[in-house]
């Protein structure tokens, strides 16, 4: 499992939820912004995390040199669309309001320390809040709230901010709240504010009374929700292996077919990964090498061979069938059908997981088939394009 953080300034730390990624040894990246580093242009991590800062959705350029709402918003929607999660954490959760076209607001009152929160109705139903209490103490530093979309549906609420928790889709999540408050977070925080907190309200808190409060249970209740939704997405996103052993069980037993499919996914995954193809794309051949010969049995049975044309006529809709609960998106699907339908056209070859998939399912086929020499130097010269590809086939073949 790998996360993503966009830190937006050093002393908002991520606090807890770093905390629990490292204690479930997932693989963590940060863009941190204050020192001007770029966001990712890729979706590549499963859990986008967007913590908090000062800033808010309006703040400008002008205003902080390394602040870039529109592109942090701009990633949000990349995530959303990719079907991958996202929290967005106070300015963060007003990010993605503001990534899915809610508008941030003002909370009604300024919160600053632990303030009493309760679980809505909706909260209470939630399938990943059931680690939270009713009523719970809220780490809270903030003036404003999030949006909410014709979607959203806010989770827990407190008597300053009635939007503590609100989710905008299955693995889309906006906390007001800093349920990730550390005693060292607090400290780098009030250290930021010249070391006292001089507001005043009734639901603002003294530097003391923050720094003598135990933050356990909050990180307890979030690491809980974490684990809970990761674990949902998990089964809703299956890996290369997870879906290599649904192929396996698909083909019912055929050894012929199975050897082939894992031949040419051992070969797509190798070529890609030495012509290093984004993950995206890299995943996506993965899926297709795997699934390319989907129609081979249902082809034998209705034509009596397996003809190339039949193959990617008939392995359209049954790949498509088969990715439907896989958890990847209609994009992905969509890409994969087209890698399926088109694996023996040669002709107008487009992307490079089309290319390598083509050059992969070669090599399996002329092994097992035992091509002669000039066939193959003949699709060397013709078709191969990527130089992985082509110092595979000669390693093969010798060549
Ligand atoms: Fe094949």
């Amino acid at each position: 499992m790998k996360l993503h953080f966009i830190q937006q300034d050093a002393w908002v730390e991520p606090g807890e939820y770093l905390g629990w990624a490292k204690r479930n040894g997932y693989q963590v990246s940060f863009t941190k912004c204050w020192l001007h580093e770029k966001l990712p242009q890729k979706v590549d991590a499963d859990l986008l995390i967007v913590l908090g800062g000062f800033q808010c959705p309006a703040t400008t350029k002008e205003e902080c040199d390394y602040f870039d709402s529109a592109a942090e918003q701009a990633l949000i929607r990349k995530y959303v669309e990719a079907g991958r999660a996202v929290v967005g954490v106070c300015l963060g959760a007003q990010l993605v309001g503001e990534a899915l076209g809610a508008e941030y607001g003002h909370s009604p009152q300024k919160e600053i320390g632990p303030v009493r929160a309760r679980l809505t109705p909706q909260g209470k139903e939630d399938p990943f809040l059931r680690g939270f209490s009713d009523v719970f103490d809220a780490g809270a530093w903030h003036n404003d709230m999030p949006g909410l979309t014709e979607d959203a549906v806010i989770l827990a609420e407190s008597d300053g901010c009635p939007r503590q928790i609100v989710r905008y889709g299955r693995y889309i999540y906006g906390f007001q709240t800093h349920m990730e408050f550390t005693h060292d977070i607090i400290e780098a925080g009030l250290k930021e504010v010249g070391g006292e907190i001089r507001a005043v309200g009734p639901f603002i808190q003294t530097a003391e009374e923050l720094l003598a409060y135990d933050y356990t249970d909050m990180n307890r209740m979030l690491s809980s929700f974490l684990d809970a939704m990761m674990e949902d997405y998990r089964k809703q996103h299956m890996s290369v292996p997870q879906m290599l052993a649904k192929m396996i069980a698909f083909s019912e037993g055929n050894i012929h077919d199975i050897d082939h499919f894992i031949r040419v996914w051992t070969y797509a995954k190798v070529i890609g990964e030495l012509e290093q193809l984004d993950e995206e794309t890299q995943y996506l051949l993965e899926i297709a090498a795997i699934t390319h010969d989907i129609a081979c049995p249902l082809c034998r049975e209705k034509y009596g061979n397996t003809n190339g044309k039949y193959q990617e006529e008939e392995g359209v809709p049954l790949v498509e069938a088969f990715l439907c609960d896989t958890g990847m998106n209609t994009d992905q699907i969509e890409r994969v059908k087209y890698l399926v339908g088109h694996h023996h056209t040669l002709s107008g070859i487009e992307g490079i997981d089309y290319q390598v998939l083509v050059e992969a399912d070669y090599i399996a086929n002329a092994s097992e088939n035992r091509y002669d020499r000039k066939n193959t130097l003949n699709f060397l010269n013709k078709i191969v394009k990527t130089a992985a590809g082509e110092q595979m086939i000669r390693s093969v073949f010798c060549l």
